[in-house]
């Protein structure tokens, strides 16, 4: 049985997504939500389907163990990070090697980095001019955006678009194929 925490901040739709992908699975359970923000309509969501969750403050995950201590009391083996703006520190990444995963809203290499998260990717999009975009799913290492890349689905970008039409079209990606992608990374790696 693999048990995922979701690590998220804002509204939670990717994570929505995934809690209800995995929710009859018999090998998947996500069995936890960790916030940096109380307010995050991400927890509500997640309280709805009786889904333990976790808010943690800066000092306690760059300062403390904290955070792998409910991991492991959990007996989490996966991290999924959908909207997690903190970098991940160097003892989670040990701890969970090539076991957490990020989703962008946009084809890394391009459009990554620091800063380059909700909003701003798709701005940056339109004003490049480019005819394509899309979601990139990769591991998680210590920088911003540059593990190993798992999965990637494009889509076009029209002249017409604009920064928000854009991110409806990215959006519906996201949902499409993060939580697929998952069980796939999951029952491959079991079977090793
Ligand atoms: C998504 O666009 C994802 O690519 C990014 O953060 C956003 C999370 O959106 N990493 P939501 O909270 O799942 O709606």
């Amino acid at each position: 049985m693999d048990r995922i925490a979701i690590f998220a901040s804002g509204t939670g739709t990717n994570a929505r997504k995934i809690i209800e992908y995995f929710e009859e699975h018999e090998d998947v359970e996500v069995a936890l939500v960790v916030s940096n923000k109380v307010s995050a309509p991400v927890l509500s969501m997640a309280k709805e389907f009786g889904i333990e969750c976790l808010v943690i403050s800066r000092m306690q995950f760059y300062e403390t163990k904290e955070v792998l201590h409910v991991l492991s009391e959990q007996e989490i083996t996966f991290i999924v990070l959908a909207g997690f703006l903190w970098l991940i520190p160097p003892y989670l990444i040990a701890n969970f090697p090539n076991r957490i995963v990020n989703i962008h809203p946009a084809l890394l290499p391009a459009f990554g980095g620091r800063g380059m998260y909700g909003m701003n990717v798709h701005r940056a999009v339109k004003t490049a001019g480019v005819n394509k975009t899309g979601i990139t799913i990769h591991y998680v290492n210590e920088r911003y955006d540059e593990g190993a890349v798992v999965f990637q689905a494009s889509c076009p970008v029209q002249a017409s678009d604009s920064p928000e039409s854009i991110a409806k079209r990215v959006q519906k990606l996201e949902h499409e194929y993060f939580p697929s992608v998952i069980e796939n990374l999951l029952l491959g790696n079991e079977r090793k």
